[in-house]
């Protein structure tokens, strides 16, 4: 066997983290969600100057209901096609995996350890965890989807169709879920464009882009860094050779890289004249 010279750079193995169907899901909710911001916080702040000019822009504020009521379909068509894929793997395939254990993202107590090894770690009082294939925050990522799906989507669709949801609930309601879709909405945005910005993306070990959700797949580096626990279970069990992955693309890298920039870009726009606009209230 030969040794890499100091001339030869060593190989960069890949392995694939993320599914084609994830992949085209995530992709799903970054449009649906920043089209939904985009058409919702207008709504919310209608007098501000920006709302009116968007407005303007694309044909008056009925456009833009228009718009959001088309981007709400979407991911609600999104949203159940993913609940009902699991509900599908897990009761009729068996794959109890999906709901309990290491490949799950339901939250066990290993993840309240986690946490607060974190948090002493943070605090130089400690050893830093050693993640599996989902690290706490990403559980809390995306429970926060699920949580808003119910509360923003219930909202949003008995203000839809608001005769009908009439039938069963005093009007008064109706007027109390629009505040509510109206301020979680304002929740959600800022959750988004903070948070979940900042643990993918923004945090040391991924700045200033993490690429796996575009390309599917992450170099043993990363994944060794990143989560330890995973990588030793799956090869002391002899597993890794079959997640061999190829490079990713070019096009695929800046394709991710372009789209990233974009979402980046309309956040942090929108996150800023949502607290102006909110400040502005008082
Ligand atoms: C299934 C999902 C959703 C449905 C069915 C839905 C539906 C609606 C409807 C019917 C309205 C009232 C439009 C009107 O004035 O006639 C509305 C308003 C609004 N939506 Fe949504 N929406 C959904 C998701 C979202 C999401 C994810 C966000 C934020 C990212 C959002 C932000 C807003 C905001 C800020 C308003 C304005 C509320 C106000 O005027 O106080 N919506 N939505």
């Amino acid at each position: 066997m030969t040794t890499p010279t100091a001339t030869q750079t060593p190989e960069v193995r890949y392995y694939h983290r993320f599914t084609l169907g994830q992949r085209y899901l995530h992709g799903i909710i970054i449009i649906t969600f920043l089209g939904l911001a985009l058409t919702g916080l207008p709504l919310r702040f209608s007098g501000a100057a920006w709302s009116v000019a968007l407005a303007r822009a694309v044909g008056g504020f009925g456009a833009i209901i228009f718009f959001h009521k088309l981007n709400a379909l979407i991911m609600t068509v999104a949203f159940a096609a993913h609940v009902i894929n699991i509900l599908y793997r897990a009761i009729v395939r068996k794959q109890w995996g999906l709901l309990w254990g290491p490949d799950s993202l339901v939250p066990s107590l290993k993840d309240f350890k986690d946490l607060f090894a974190h948090l002493r770690w943070f605090l130089w009082l400690g050893k830093k965890p050693q993640f599996e294939r989902y690290a706490y925050w990403d559980r809390v990522d995306y429970w926060a989807v699920f949580w808003g799906m119910g509360i923003i989507g219930f909202s949003g669709y008995a203000m839809w169709f608001a005769p009908f949801f009439a039938r069963f609930m005093p009007g008064s309601w109706l007027n109390i879920a629009l505040l509510i879709h109206g301020e979680e909405a304002l929740l959600a945005v800022s959750f988004i464009f903070t948070i979940h910005y900042f643990n993918t993306h923004l945090r040391p070990q991924n700045f200033p882009m993490d690429l796996t959700i575009f390309t599917g797949r992450q170099t043993e580096q990363e994944w060794i860094e990143k989560h330890p626990e995973e990588y030793a279970r799956l090869k002391s069990e002899g597993k890794l050779e079959e997640l061999r992955a190829k490079q990713p693309e070019r096009w695929l890298n800046n394709f991710g890289r372009v789209v990233g920039t974009i979402a980046f870009l309309l956040g942090f726009a929108m996150l800023y004249l949502t607290v102006v606009s909110f400040i502005k209230e008082f």
